[in-house]
This record gives C-alpha cells, sequence and structure tokens, in this order.
C-alpha cells in the first residue's frame, strides 16, 4: 500500500486510543521499518516490506490494546532531557514538572547541596535537580529492581554524575542516613488508593503496581516518609512532595503536625492541587 494512505489508516485507528494519532502513527510506522518518518512519506514511493507490515502491525495492535506508546518507543522526554522507558518502570508524567519547578526554587532559597530523591523511579527528579542546581548532590532511593535498572542507566545517559542511586526500601533506609544531614528531600511516591484501582486508565494497567499504589487511601508514603524522615533534613530544609488531586489537606495537616512551617500548596496547569512543599522549622 502507498505509504501516505498507510499512515491515514493508522492515524484513523489511532484516534480510538489517543489525543494525538499523527504522532503516534509516524512513530510506530518509524518503529516497524526502521526509518525516518520524513524520507519514508516525502521520498520516492516508500513502499514497506512482507516483514515491516508484519511489525507495524503487531505494534498498531499493541497500542489499540491500550499498551502505551512510551513503552513501545523505550524512550520519554522530561524538560527536555530524554530518559529510557520500559515495563517495570513508571513513565514520567508532565505533571511532575509542578514538583521539579518547586523543589529547584526552594532549593535555591537555601542553598541545598546534599539532596535525596525518594521512590526515584526512572530518575527523571533526581536528575532534573542535579543538572539544575549547582553543586548539588542527589541521592536517588528507589526499591524495585527494574526501576532501579533504568535509574541508572537513566542517569549515565545524561551524564548526571552527581546523582548516587541507591537500591532500597524508603520505609527502613532511613535509619542509615545521619540526622540532621539533609538539605532538601523531595518526592514522587506511588499515590493512587488502592479503592480507587478499579477505575483506572487502561494505559495505567501496563505500569507497574508498586509505583502507582499507596495503600488503601493512597496516604501511606507520605505518612512513612513524613514520620521516618524527616529528622533527617536541617532546621531551615524543604520538604516537596507530588500529590494526587485529592490529598493536599491530608498531607498538609501531617507536615503541620511533624515540625514543618510555611507550607505551600502548587496547582498543576490544569488548576489540580499537585505539591505539597514546606520547610522544616
Ligand atoms: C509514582 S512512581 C514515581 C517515579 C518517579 N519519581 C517519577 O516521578 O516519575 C513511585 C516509585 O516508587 C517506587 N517505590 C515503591 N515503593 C517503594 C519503597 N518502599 N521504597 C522505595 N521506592 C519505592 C516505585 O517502584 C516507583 O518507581
Amino acid at each position: 500500500m502507498e505509504f501516505k494512505r498507510l499512515y491515514r489508516e493508522i492515524k484513523t485507528l489511532l484516534t480510538d486510543v489517543t489525543d494525538s494519532p499523527a504522532y503516534e502513527a509516524r512513530v510506530l510506522l518509524e518503529l516497524a521499518a526502521g526509518g525516518s518518518f520524513e524520507d519514508m512519506m516525502f521520498g520516492n514511493g516508500y513502499v514497506l516490506s512482507a516483514e515491516e507490515l508484519q511489525s507495524l502491525d503487531k505494534l498498531v495492535k499493541k497500542r489499540l490494546g491500550g499498551y502505551p506508546i512510551q513503552y513501545l518507543l523505550g524512550k520519554w522526554s522530561f524538560m527536555g532531557r530524554d530518559y529510557l522507558v520500559g515495563e517495570g518502570v513508571l513513565i514520567p508524567r508532565d505533571d511532575t514538572e509542578v514538583l521539579v519547578r518547586t523543589a529547584i526554587s526552594m532549593a535555591q532559597q537555601i542553598d541545598a547541596i546534599n539532596i535525596f530523591d525518594l521512590c526515584s523511579g526512572s530518575g527523571i527528579i533526581a536528575v532534573t535537580l542535579a543538572k539544575e542546581i549547582k553543586n548539588s548532590r542527589v541521592t536517588a532511593v528507589e526499591l524495585s529492581e527494574s526501576a532501579f535498572e533504568y535509574l541508572k542507566r537513566n542517569c549515565a545517559v545524561n551524564e548526571a554524575a552527581n546523582v548516587l542511586p541507591v537500591m532500597g526500601d524508603v520505609f527502613v533506609c532511613f535509619e542509615s542516613v545521619p540526622d540532621r544531614s539533609v538539605d532538601m528531600l523531595v518526592s514522587n511516591p506511588p499515590y493512587i488508593a488502592r479503592s480507587e484501582a478499579d477505575g483506572l486508565q487502561r494505559e495505567l494497567l501496563s505500569e507497574p503496581d508498586l509505583a502507582l499504589f499507596g495503600g488503601e487511601d493512597g496516604l501511606d508514603f507520605y505518612r512513612g516518609i513524613i514520620k521516618n524522615w524527616i529528622l533527617k533534613v536541617k532546621h531551615g530544609g524543604a520538604v516537596a512532595f507530588e500529590i494526587g488531586d485529592t490529598q493536599a489537606g491530608a498531607v498538609t495537616d501531617m507536615m503541620l503536625e511533624n515540625g514543618l512551617c510555611r507550607i505551600k500548596i502548587v496547582k498543576d496547569i490544569q488548576g489540580y492541587d499537585r505539591v505539597v512543599c514546606g520547610f522544616v522549622e
């Protein structure tokens, strides 16, 4: 089939599963044929081989079945840098930019150097902070073995030598961190309530449970981190969490009860509460 017609057909099929059918059709064609979309589209009538068509068919079926385009592509961009992604690691979300921008601004206020990113996943937060905050050292803590592999590789591909990836459980590994030694604590922990699991988007089902669920009410990690880690942060140090849009009140209360002050709630571009942050008294 003529390339342009094939492209149009795939684009139409993808409208059922994505808001960006043109972009995704282009990605799938490039993956199947291994060439540049522009060359195939605007060159001299590119025709996919039988093998390439078979591979395209598989990719399109997978995508129509709800498999994320990011996993098919094997990488995704966050704040101008590329990160390797695949099964076993959470896909970077644009929403997380609110947390990273808030953390950068807090770090500048207090000259933060020793930073911890808890529940680090692919490493988007740790790497961006390490790159954007002068002289910083970022310890990135992640429990999942497969996510940890992505974290290490993403530090390497982004040349973030000032990130120290640590495989550990945030409910346990605080014990080895000296009290009042950390300048800033940042975390985008799993925060979906287990009770909401049934209503989740199809794409989310391909992502690891360990990255999504924060206990029955979604707040387990905020409880655990605030209880165990605040003592690790210096007086005057900063703490910032990404939150689910209904969790600002509960997380603010926990922070106030545990010696944090100047608490602020930051909204995302759609107007939802996305970050709660504050300073240790
Ligand atoms: C919501 S994802 C966030 C990933 C990344 N920080 C981001 O913003 O894209 C939460 C991450 O926490 C990790 N995780 C879950 N339980 C953990 C634990 N007890 N200790 C450390 N990491 C944990 C998951 O494997 C997952 O990578």
